[in-house]
């Protein structure tokens, strides 16, 4: 098959995120969240998050506007703070308001919270600012930034509806629950057919889809580098507008395969999970 022509990939690009806008028909909790979750509370809230067309016109919803710049459009206004090619909606998709791909929605009122990786307490800045230096592959952006209040400001706008002490049933990926052992040869077959025509024969994306591995991509500490983050991700929301299509094998391989490809270091990783309960599919 010979190469797509640009135009051909902008409408088809334009057509699939009219495809994702409608919500995904799966929702479950994160593995490791959910369930702690379920526990403790007595109400389950519903996913009801205000639209972004709906943030107020006053100078808090100035404040909330920028947050969702900066989620949306991280390369633009976020410049300073990133190191590679994407924004922060690559993977928090649409703003942060899909519930199968780490949804914004909710979370402000599950921190501060105790994170293993870092084994403290983190503050929902610290946890943003995590994926600033990993995901996003830069750096952490000062305690009273304005930018960093914003997203702050964005992400407990979007937690406005939920009832005090209720579960956030939706948070994080759904975990893909299987005992496959990952096969990153078959992985880069699956990557070939399914993936290549948006991210590229190597990897470095091209106008349809973000890079998934190479200097432009997130870094090793990040939690898309590890396995079953990945696969989950994959197999809810990849190919992009046809998720839940990829069997639970081609997801975890392919994820293995992408995770096998080279990308940037994260030095300081040698300080995660201080205290131990470092997850099997963590790469270092
Ligand atoms: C039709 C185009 C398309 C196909 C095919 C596709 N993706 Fe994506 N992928 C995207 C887009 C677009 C995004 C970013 C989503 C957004 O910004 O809304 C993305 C995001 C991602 C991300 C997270 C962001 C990043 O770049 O690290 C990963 C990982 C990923 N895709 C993996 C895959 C894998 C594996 C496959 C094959 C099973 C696949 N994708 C197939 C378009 C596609
Ligand atoms: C390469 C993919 C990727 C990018 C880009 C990314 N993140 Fe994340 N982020 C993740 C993953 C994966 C998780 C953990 C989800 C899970 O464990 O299920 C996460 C978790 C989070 C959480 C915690 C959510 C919760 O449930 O407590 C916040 C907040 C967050 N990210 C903010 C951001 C912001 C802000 C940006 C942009 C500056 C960003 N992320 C960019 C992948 C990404």
């Amino acid at each position: 098959m010979g190469r797509p022509s640009s135009a051909a990939i902008v409408l088809l690009s334009m057509l699939l995120v009219t495809i994702s806008c409608v919500p995904p028909p799966r929702v479950t909790g994160n593995e490791e969240t959910a369930g702690r979750y379920h526990m403790e509370s007595a109400v389950d809230a519903l996913f009801a998050p205000p639209s972004p067309e709906a943030i107020p016109g006053d100078l808090r919803g100035e404040q909330i506007r920028l947050g969702y710049e900066m989620v949306v459009n991280t390369q633009e206004y976020g410049k300073r703070y990133v190191g590679n090619a994407l924004n922060c909606s690559n993977c928090h998709l649409d703003g942060g308001l899909n519930p199968n791909a780490a949804s914004f929605v909710g979370v402000s009122v599950l921190y501060p919270q105790y994170r293993e990786r870092a084994g403290r307490q983190v503050t929902l800045t610290d946890r943003i600012n995590e994926c600033f230096e990993r995901s996003m592959n830069g750096k952490s952006l000062p305690s009273d930034s304005v930018k960093l209040t914003a997203i702050v400001a964005y992400i407990e706008w979007l937690s406005q509806n939920m009832p005090p002490g209720s579960a956030v049933p939706w948070r994080g990926i759904p975990r893909l629950n299987s005992t496959h052992h990952p096969d990153p040869l078959n992985g880069k077959k699956v990557y070939e057919k399914k993936c290549v025509f948006c991210h590229g024969s190597d990897g470095q994306g091209t106008r349809g889809g973000p890079p998934v591995w190479g200097p432009r991509s997130y870094n090793i500490g990040a939690d898309m580098a590890r396995t079953i983050v990945a696969a989950s991700f994959i197999k809810a929301n990849m190919p992009r507008g046809w998720g839940w299509t990829v069997t639970d094998d081609e997801a975890i391989d392919a994820a293995s395969y992408i995770n096998a490809q080279s990308r940037p270091d994260f030095p300081d990783k040698i300080h995660d999970w201080p205290k131990g309960n470092k997850p099997s599919d963590a790469p270092y």
